[in-house]
């Protein structure tokens, strides 16, 4: 990267709100063979060379650790350039310069808010003939105040078209580390897909919204004919009222308003500095009339390429699978966040552990999980201890269980299904001090005792109504995630080729404490993870009680955020997958298809986000997109369709199919493109039998009608009969 020959600026006149937008004019006599442009920005920027929008990437340089990584772009620029030309950046506020998240204290929001607005680009220019130049950003820039008259993540963005940045003034250099400089690791966000108005509503209330279908994560552009100074002013929503009116109270503190003042003529403009979760937007000001046909959705997330589909033959669970990939769209922006529309949208590590195994099926997230554990092994604390959200936001302390074992979980998860160990190789070390950090803070040895934690996230079994974190007792679960993170340890260093003595002597130890201090289960959860965690000592029992359990439960699940990622895994490794089928297709609350049957389009932070009785959650904790739910997709492509691949088999070397069909699903297809080729599944129950197709470009070990073979790679079709 040559762009630390560069100088960081700022304007030398403080802008305010206003978005500055900086600009050099330049002029290269010598004829261009190519030109490419280094850049990156304290908040985040766009720029133009000669009125054409530079490279495709929206949001840039995205969300990193800022205090140790700072991603840099290079932009190919050859055919933008001219002879006379003139580079223009605008940049916003974005992360690094937003009070966020809502709920931090004055100081901390206005220390955020005060960080100072910062540029550095650089241009290299290579001649026909052989001779190259330079362009840097220093003190030769100037800056104009912009459209953009504010910006930021959670509040929203305001234009005044009527402006044009033509009263240019002084930049002057800013002091800022250029140590933090580093090439673009993530995946690029872009707009990925644009989505037309289904209607417009006129609410009880008596108000205009616009309803898009489907929530979705990005920004409304719209087209407008207006007289100068006419006004367009919006905010955002996700679901409405129980009387049918605009509702938003659940995004708590952040505003979501795009407030646009028009100039003369037919316009076209969106936001580009902040986005929005939403199906709806309220008009509350609007030149004339509006029609369908003004506005356009468009999805804003990190380009990862995907990977993995699902369809069956019933309608509402393909809904389901649907708004499971929307949810992981709407969450997989620059890092993992929890939601995309409240005063959070978090690096949640939590919700991150546990979607990833679905993640890594329906996209490749291999760059960007990447990425987001660099931040995170850059900011683990000098105890060991992780943050709650990574890029660490909040208050500088540890997480708890299920938690902070993000270090060890997704490094291993993206290890299992790319292949490629030099996740574990740059993980090690912070997966390890992980480790370190429980051994050195539990108040009772080989368990984890103690601390604070997140518990059974939302589960339903709460003692009390109102706790969050569930019946299920916190030293069970941090007990079991200190086991299972050790487990994970000793595996990823035994791939290295390291010593883990130390880590198996310290699983001998755990196994059996866990054992003595928990002799019993009490909830859904507790069972889910002796049995998923190989602590029972009987695991198969362990499952049968948990099935008995939920049975009795009238077939219904009252696990978390800890115990619904593996429920139905455990459930069918030891021979209830019918119950498991029941679970999942459940039209009823509490389970997966109810949002379904009551529209949603994204899968839901609560079970019961809508209640029964139509009326909503509290708006304290209820967004209808967030996708740690939806980690069930995972068992619908490992047990339901059946593939899977052993841990000795990272990245799909060799495929175990052990599909587990169901009558009431009719049929189910899935097919993944693993890093050895793609891979297609299908099952269709018919009246005396089912019939099974494989398409495998490695071999498989089929595991079907009780019995086991291995074969070539190839196109395979099954028949078994059902039991007489
Ligand atoms: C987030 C969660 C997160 C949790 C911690 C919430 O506010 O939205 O998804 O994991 O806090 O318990």
């Amino acid at each position: 990267m040559e762009i630390k020959k560069a100088n960081w600026i700022t304007p030398a006149r403080d802008l305010g709100d206003v978005c500055p937008v900086f600009r050099r004019i330049f002029s290269t006599e010598k004829a261009i063979e190519k030109a490419k442009l280094e850049i990156t920005a304290l908040g985040v920027y766009e720029a133009e060379l000669n009125g054409k929008r530079v490279g495709d990437f929206v949001l840039a340089p995205g969300w990193t650790s800022y205090d140790h990584r700072l991603q840099v772009q290079t932009y190919n620029v050859t055919r933008l350039l001219m002879q006379n030309s003139e580079l223009r950046v605008t940049v916003g506020r974005g992360w690094f310069r937003s009070p966020m998240p809502g709920w931090e204290n004055e100081k901390d929001r206005k220390e955020r808010l005060d960080q100072p607005c910062g540029l550095i680009a650089l241009l290299h220019i290579a001649h026909t003939d052989g001779t190259e130049e330079t362009l840097i950003t220093d003190e030769t820039w100037e800056v104009s105040e912009g459209p953009i008259r504010f910006s930021e993540i959670y509040d929203g963005e305001t234009c005044d078209a009527r402006v044009l940045p033509d009263h240019w003034q002084k930049v002057m250099p800013l002091a800022w580390s250029k140590d933090i400089l580093i090439p673009q690791e993530g995946e690029e966000i872009r707009e990925t897909e644009r989505i037309s108005a289904k209607e417009i509503i006129h609410t009880p209330a008596g108000e205009t919204v616009v309803d898009f279908g489907q929530e979705v994560t990005g920004w409304v552009e719209f087209a407008v004919d207006a007289r100068a100074g006419e006004q367009v002013f919006f905010n955002h929503g996700e679901v409405l009222s129980p009387e049918g009116n605009f509702y938003n109270d659940n995004y708590r503190s952040a505003k979501s308003e795009v407030r646009y003042t028009c100039r003369a003529g037919r316009q076209t403009w969106h936001p580009r500095l902040t986005f929005f979760g939403f199906r709806y937007i309220h008009l509350i000001s609007w030149p004339g009339e509006p029609t369908p046909e003004n506005f356009t959705a468009v999805a804003v997330h990190s380009d990862m390429k995907r990977t993995g589909w699902l369809k069956s033959g019933d309608p509402m669970l393909n809904r389901f699978f649907s708004n499971v990939v929307w949810g992981q769209r709407g969450n997989f922006l620059d890092v993992p966040t929890d939601c995309p529309q409240r005063d959070e949208r978090l690096g949640w590590t939590g919700d991150a552990e546990v979607f990833i195994k679905t993640a890594t099926y329906f996209f490749d997230v291999e760059r960007f999980f990447k990425k987001w554990l660099h931040d995170m092994a850059a900011e683990q604390l000098p105890n060991g201890g992780i943050g709650s959200v990574i890029p660490c936001v909040l208050e500088k302390v540890s997480t708890g269980a299920a938690w902070g074992d993000a270090v060890t979980i997704c490094p291993w998860q993206i290890y299992q299904s790319y292949g490629d160990k030099t996740v574990l190789a740059d993980q090690f070390d912070s997966m390890k001090k992980w480790v370190d950090y429980i051994t050195s803070v539990t108040t009772t040895p080989d368990l984890w005792a103690g601390g604070a934690h997140y518990g059974d996230w939302l589960s339903l079994d709460a003692a009390q109504d109102g706790d969050r974190t569930g019946g299920t007792r916190p030293d069970f679960i941090a007990s079991a995630y200190y086991a299972h993170s050790t487990s994970l340890v000793i595996k990823a260093g035994k791939i290295l080729g390291k010593d883990v003595g130390e880590y198996e002597a310290l699983y001998a130890r755990i196994v059996p404490a866990f054992r003595r201090a928990f002799p019993e289960y009490f909830t859904q959860t507790e069972h889910v993870l002796a049995a998923h965690f190989h602590l029972a000592e009987d695991p198969k029992k362990t499952a049968d009680v948990l099935a008995d359990m939920v049975v009795k439960a009238g077939v219904q699940l009252q696990t978390g955020f800890v115990g619904t990622p593996y429920l139905l895994h455990v459930l069918t490794d030891h021979g209830h997958g019918e119950l498991a089928w029941s679970l999942l297709l459940r039209r009823e609350y509490p389970g997966w298809l109810y949002p379904v049957t009551r529209g949603a389009t994204t899968v839901w932070e609560r079970w019961n986000g809508i209640r029964e009785d139509g009326s909503l959650e509290s708006a304290s904790m209820n967004s209808f997109n967030h996708y740690a739910y939806g980690a069930v997709a995972d068992w619908v492509f490992e047990r339901a369709a059946g593939i899977r691949h052993a841990e000795d088999r990272p990245g799909f070397t060799e495929l175990i199919y052990e599909p587990h069909p169901d009558a009431r699903a009719g049929w189910l297809q899935a097919k993944v493109i693993t890093r050895r080729g793609p891979v297609s599944a299908f099952w269709q129950w018919e009246a005396d039998g089912v019939r099974y197709e494989l398409d495998t470009p490695v071999p498989a070990l089929i595991r079907l009608s009780g019995g086991e073979k291995i074969v070539a790679p190839g196109k395979y079709i099954f028949w078994e009969k059902h039991p007489d």
